[in-house]
C-alpha cells in the first residue's frame, strides 16, 4: 500500500512538472512576434523571442549582444553557442516552469536538437508553422515599426498605430530595427531558406506541426486558425 501511494506521489508530481512548450516557426515577418503576444495572454504562457533577447543585450551593451550586433545587422545566424547560452539562462527561470513560446527559435537542427535534449519526456512541443511566400515578406517586414519601450509591432500600412510613431499601448516611441532594411530582409530570407526550412520537415515527420497560410489574411483570421490547432492538442485545456 505504502508503496503505491509513494508511486502516485511521483507520477502525480511527474504530471505536474510537465511542461507545454510551442514552437513559433516561420521566415521573417511571418508574423510569429505578432501572434506570439495573444497567445502568451492566452495561455499564460512567457513568450521567449531570441531576437528580442539579443537586442535587449544590445541595449544593455552586455558582452552577450556586442557579439551578436555584426551578425544580426548583416542578416546572418548568430553562431548556435551564443543562441543556446542565452536560451538555456532564459528558460532556466521560474517563470518557465509550466512551459513557454518560442518564437525564432530554433533555427538551426543543432538548435532544435539542444532543445530535444532539454525537454523530459513528458513535456508536450507543439510547432505552429506560420508559411508565406518570400514576395510578401519584405513589405511587411520594411514597413514595421516597433515599439522602443514594451516592443509592441505595428505596420505603417497594415496596422498603423493611432498617433505617428507613438505606441498605443504604452505610449513609447516606434522605431524601425536596423536589420529591418530590403537589403538585410533578403539577406535573412536566403538564409531562412538554408538553415531553418529542414526544420518544417523534421518537425512533420514527429507529428507536431501544423501549418497555418499567413498569406493575404488578417491577422484576426489567422490567430483564430493557431488557436483552434492548439484547442485540437488540447494545449488550451490543461
Ligand atoms: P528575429 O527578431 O527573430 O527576426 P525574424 O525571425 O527575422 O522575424 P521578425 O521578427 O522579423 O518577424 P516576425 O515573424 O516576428 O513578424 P512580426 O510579427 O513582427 O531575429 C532577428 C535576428 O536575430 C536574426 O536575423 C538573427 O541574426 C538573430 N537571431 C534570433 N534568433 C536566432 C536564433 N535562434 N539563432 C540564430 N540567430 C538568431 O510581423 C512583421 C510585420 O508584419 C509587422 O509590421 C506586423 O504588423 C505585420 N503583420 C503581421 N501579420 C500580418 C498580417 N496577417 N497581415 C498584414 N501585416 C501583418
Ligand atoms: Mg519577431
Amino acid at each position: 500500500m505504502k508503496k503505491w501511494i509513494i508511486i502516485m506521489a511521483l507520477l502525480t508530481t511527474t504530471f505536474l512538472s510537465a511542461s507545454q512548450v510551442i514552437i513559433l516557426l516561420g521566415p521573417p515577418g511571418a508574423g510569429k512576434g505578432t501572434h506570439a503576444v495573444p497567445l502568451k495572454d492566452e495561455l499564460k504562457l512567457p513568450h521567449i523571442s531570441t531576437g528580442d533577447l539579443f537586442r535587449s543585450h544590445l541595449k544593455n551593451k552586455t558582452e552577450l549582444g556586442i557579439k551578436a550586433k555584426k551578425y544580426i545587422d548583416n542578416g546572418e545566424l548568430v553562431p548556435d553557442e551564443l543562441v543556446l547560452d542565452i536560451l538555456q539562462e532564459r528558460i532556466s527561470q521560474p517563470d518557465c516552469k509550466e512551459g513557454y513560446i518560442l518564437d525564432g527559435f530554433p533555427r538551426t537542427s543543432a538548435q532544435a536538437k539542444a532543445l530535444e535534449k532539454r525537454l523530459s519526456k513528458q513535456d508536450e512541443l507543439k510547432v505552429i508553422y506560420l508559411s508565406a511566400p518570400d514576395s510578401i515578406l519584405v513589405d511587411r517586414i520594411t514597413g514595421r515599426q516597433s515599439c522602443s519601450s514594451c516592443g509592441a509591432v505595428f505596420h505603417k500600412t497594415f496596422s498603423p498605430s493611432k498617433k505617428s510613431l507613438e505606441c498605443d499601448h504604452c505610449y513609447g516611441k516606434l522605431v524601425q530595427r536596423k536589420d529591418d532594411t530590403e537589403e538585410v530582409v533578403k539577406k535573412r530570407l536566403v538564409v531562412y531558406h538554408a538553415e531553418t526550412k529542414p526544420l518544417i520537415e523534421y518537425y512533420k515527420s514527429k507529428g507536431t506541426l501544423f501549418e497555418v497560410d499567413v498569406n493575404q489574411r488578417d491577422k484576426a483570421e489567422i490567430f483564430n486558425e493557431i488557436k483552434s490547432h492548439l484547442i485540437d492538442a488540447s494545449v488550451y485545456s490543461k
